[in-house]
């Protein structure tokens, strides 16, 4: 059994990346709505890809015997339209890189190798996603 802030920071990052899944399918509705449906497509496929990070996420606590709990999720942002998306995901994703950063410290601290092989993984991944936001917008 771990410690009971390695679960916290599990769900901590759990919450997030529903709430990530929550604002990028979000997101994918409105573009589809407007009839953009390459957006639709795009921001859908970021949605899965942050769903799979709360799957290894889940995995991780089962393993650890703590039951996956996300939370309340923050409500999706829409701000004006699609021409606020880039921004609304650069914050969106500059947080995971700093939940991340902290959660993997946390679990070196503990010398639990597991979770901050994991945390190390998907800290990797965000800094990916921050890049590209900052990219789509200056574009
Ligand atoms: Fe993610
Ligand atoms: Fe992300």
């Amino acid at each position: 059994m771990s410690d009971n802030r390695t679960i916290g920071w599990l769900n901590r990052a759990l919450q997030h990346e529903f709430g990530a899944v929550q604002q990028y399918l979000a997101q994918s509705v409105l573009a589809r709505l407007l009839g953009d449906a390459e957006g639709a497509e795009r921001w859908r496929d970021e949605a899965l890809e942050e769903l799979a990070h709360a799957e290894r996420l889940m995995e991780r606590l089962i393993q650890l015997g703590a039951a996956p709990s996300a939370g309340a999720l923050p409500p999706a942002r829409l701000g004006r339209g699609p021409q606020d998306f880039d921004g609304i995901v650069h914050a969106m994703e500059w947080q995971a890189v700093r939940l991340y950063q902290d959660a993997a410290e946390h679990a070196q601290r503990m010398r639990d190798e597991g979770t901050h092989a994991l945390m190390q993984e998907l800290l990797q991944a965000e800094v990916q996603h921050f890049r590209n936001a900052g990219r789509e917008r200056i574009a």
